[in-house]
């Protein structure tokens, strides 16, 4: 991530200037060591089934493992602001994707106006980096360190490493950094994995539109392999590169080959405006990425969805989470004034590749990752709606969250008329707005959502109207054989997101009503004759409201108070 000059001045000259007792981090006298910060997630436009921080801003999900059954995100987090600035590395918990326990601070400034930028962790089993000389459990994580002056302008970006003994909680730096060394101020986000028997980076050199790739036998030492060069669109610089291995499956879900993606986010500049993932499928060797073919493909239909990242650790189908916002406006966004937070990241999201026919060839499918754990009570199925309707008041869920499956199924499309259509509408009866989306049948069959009807955010490049074509579920041909559309989607009080065509495209959509949006309406009209339309409603339970004490605080893991920190000093708070 690159964060305005502005933003951190004003950050900096915040900060104070008392050094912690610490070795090797500088501790803003503001940010507590050794405990999360507390959290109120009772906020009407807090999400409660996504992850957002305790307080503050938070931006690039990062060094994202799962180990021994726990997922770990970490993630750019300025806990003293509500912009970007001060980078740290926040820390979080999930055993099942959807719970998230806040953890302390995981990564501080190395050195006041040292910041911990974007990048990775991965599990170092065979202890190759010789920092875990008893255990098959050691993480190592790798990250870009940004250097600024007292006057605010740029010093290099330099990639380094930290360890950590305990599966993640705390982290040591590395005495050998920087790992790759450098003299460009726009050299940033390591992502590594593993393949074969050595470590392979990429990382940005953003405003040269390059994706490197290094190896390293032991993670401390790099050796440049290869360039990935002005590939797809460029917006004004390249950021959080990632490189993965992913199944191929066809039609029927079987594994028939295996491919590996190189993703890019690009900010700003995006063709919908600010920032947008693009993605590149092809195979890798080692050292080379070779793309399959010249196509730019990218990984969100909508506005709201950055920065993604894989976990390593992760057998099959990779897992990704983003975040959910757009640099356009993430620093102006109404929960920063309202609630004292900004950003939450997506749900996870469950990856492999695939063709979709009739048109669109090799697509990622992002499908919702299993939501079974935060499912709550079944508030309304329809089997066989045909032309009608059906409306939902949840009003009294108390996350005011919702998961909604439609599947349309034996619709003719030959028959299909410009109004033939199903809509999934979300309103508040107190303030009369809405949030709309839906599918058109006929035509070009596109999948639009709307969030032009809500009122709490005004701002110019919050555009307010997404749409994709193509959304078939299946590879049949139109006019051929009845084809089928189906969708999953979240609300999650300014969250939306939708998974469509069985994940073929996704869309991740904040918006901000004045008032809780509370009904739920889902219609269809104009369906030739012989389509099936099915439809569940279901309530989402809040994984933050079992967290909270009395006072509806949500305190994380305070369990680590008296322990180490990430200069492996105590420090106190
Ligand atoms: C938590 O936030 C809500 C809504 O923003 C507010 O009404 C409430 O007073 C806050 N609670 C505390 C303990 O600050
Ligand atoms: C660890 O070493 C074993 C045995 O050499 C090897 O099979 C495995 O791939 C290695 N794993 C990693 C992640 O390096
Ligand atoms: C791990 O690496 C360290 C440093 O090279 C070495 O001293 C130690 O024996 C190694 N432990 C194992 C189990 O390989
Ligand atoms: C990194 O590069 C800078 C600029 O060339 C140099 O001053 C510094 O000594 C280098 N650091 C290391 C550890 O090599
Ligand atoms: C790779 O890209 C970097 C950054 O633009 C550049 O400095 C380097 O010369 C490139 N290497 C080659 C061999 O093109
Ligand atoms: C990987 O691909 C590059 C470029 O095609 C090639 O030069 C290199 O030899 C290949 N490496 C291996 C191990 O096949
Ligand atoms: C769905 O919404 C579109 C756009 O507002 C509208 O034209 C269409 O009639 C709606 N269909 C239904 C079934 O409400
Ligand atoms: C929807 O209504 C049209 C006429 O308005 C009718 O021809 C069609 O059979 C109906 N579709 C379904 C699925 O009931
Ligand atoms: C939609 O279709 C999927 C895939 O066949 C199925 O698992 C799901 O239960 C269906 N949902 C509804 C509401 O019919
Ligand atoms: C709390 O943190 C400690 C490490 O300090 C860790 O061992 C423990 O598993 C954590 N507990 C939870 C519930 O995350």
């Amino acid at each position: 991530m690159l964060f305005p000059r502005s933003l951190l001045l004003s950050v900096a000259a915040l900060a104070g200037v008392t050094a912690a007792q610490g070795v090797s981090t500088y501790v803003n006298p503001a940010v507590p060591t050794g405990t999360p910060l507390p959290g109120n997630y009772t906020g009407p436009l807090r999400s409660q089934v996504h992850y957002s921080p305790p307080t503050g801003f938070m931006n690039d999900p990062n060094g994202m493992f799962y180990l021994n059954g726990v997922f770990h995100l970490y993630y750019q987090y300025n806990p003293t602001g509500l912009g970007a600035g001060n980078q740290h590395w926040g820390h979080a918990t999930s055993k099942d994707g959807y719970t998230w326990e806040n953890q302390p601070i995981a990564l501080f400034p190395p050195e006041e106006r040292v910041y911990v930028f974007s990048g990775s962790a991965v599990v170092d089993v065979n202890n190759t980096s010789g920092f875990f000389p008893d255990q098959d459990n050691g993480v190592v994580a790798v990250f870009t360190l940004a250097r600024y002056y007292e006057d605010g302008s740029s010093g290099p970006q330099t990639q380094a490493i930290a360890y950590s003994h305990d599966e993640g909680y705390t982290f040591q730096y590395y005495d050998g950094n920087p790992v790759i060394n450098s003299t460009s101020t726009q050299f940033r986000d390591p992502k590594v994995i593993r393949y074969g028997d050595q470590w392979v980076m990429v990382v940005a050199y953003s405003q040269e539109f390059v994706v490197a790739v290094y190896t390293s036998p032991d993670l401390k030492q790099w050796t440049w392999a290869s360039n990935f060069t002005d590939h797809g669109l460029l917006g004004a610089q390249y950021e959080c590169p990632n490189l993965v291995k992913m199944p191929v499956r066809d039609r029927d879900g079987a594994v028939v080959d295996e491919k590996y993606v190189i993703t890019i986010s690009l900010q700003p500049g995006a063709p919908l405006g600010g920032s947008v993932t693009q993605y590149f499928i092809g195979d890798f060797n080692g050292t080379h990425f070779t793309t399959l073919d010249a196509a730019t493909r990218l990984t969100d239909f909508a506005k709201d969805n950055y920065a993604a990242q894989f976990f390593y650790g992760v057998e099959g189908n990779p897992i990704n989470l983003g975040w959910a916002s757009n640099w356009q406006y993430a620093g102006q966004v109404p929960t920063g004034n309202n609630e004292g937070w900004r950003s939450a990241m997506t749900l996870p999201r469950v990856n492999y590749l695939t063709k979709t026919a009739p048109r669109i060839g090799w697509t990622i499918v992002d499908e919702i990752y299993d939501p079974k754990p935060i499912m709550g009570e079944s508030l309304k199925t329809a089997t066989d709606m045909g032309n009608g309707s059906i409306t939902v008041d949840y009003a009294d869920v108390e996350s005011n969250a919702l998961y909604i499956e439609a599947n349309v199924t034996g619709l003719d499309v030959a028959k299909a008329t410009t109004f033939s259509t199903l809509n999934l509408t979300f309103t508040s009866p107190a303030s009369g707005e809405s949030l709309r989306s839906g599918f058109y049948f006929g035509g070009d069959n596109p999948f639009f959502v709307d969030r032009g009807q809500l009122r709490g955010f005004d701002n110019v490049f919050f555009t307010d109207k997404f749409s994709v074509a193509d959304v078939y579920y299946d590879s049949n041909a139109p006019g051929q054989k009845p084809a089928s559309w189906s969708m999953k989607a979240v609300i999650d009080r300014s969250m939306y997101e939708v998974f469509v065509g069985g994940g073929r495209h996704a869309g991740t959509v904040l918006l901000y009503p004045t008032q809780p949006l509370t009904v739920v309406n889902v219609a269809a009209r104009d369906l030739p004759a012989g389509a099936r339309v099915s439809v569940a409603v279901w309530a989402l339970e809040s994984t933050w409201a079992g967290q909270a004490d009395e006072q509806g605080t949500v305190l994380g893991n305070v369990t680590t108070a008296t322990t180490t920190t990430t200069s492996g000093k105590a420090m106190g708070s």
